[in-house]
């Protein structure tokens, strides 16, 4: 069964790009993973879509939403909340 949210986050390498395979994005990709399954909320993590900032790696997308760019495992818990933050303020 599909998650209800969706957070992309580019495991590729393209020519310029070679942030995407930094070391630290299996780090970064863990660390997204392991808090999204510690929240309430219905999240799924997606590895491997190239999301056009090759450049400017790690990088991770909210789905329908913001894109993260040179990312690092400090910065999962607030991509988390952005996703949160974004969710709630589409409710009526
Ligand atoms: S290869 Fe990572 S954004 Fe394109």
């Amino acid at each position: 069964m599909s998650k209800k949210h969706k957070i992309y986050m580019c495991r590729n390498q393209r020519a310029g790009g070679a942030g995407c395979i930094h070391p630290s994005s299996t780090d970064i990709f863990e660390a997204l993973t392991a808090q999204a399954s510690e929240r309430k909320e219905d999240i799924e993590i997606i590895a491997g879509t190239c999301l056009g900032h090759c450049s400017e790696g790690p990088n991770a997308k909210i789905h329908g939403g913001r894109v993260f760019n040179q990312i690092q495992v400090r910065d999962v818990t607030d991509i988390l909340d952005t996703l949160i933050s974004g969710r709630r303020a589409k409710s009526p």
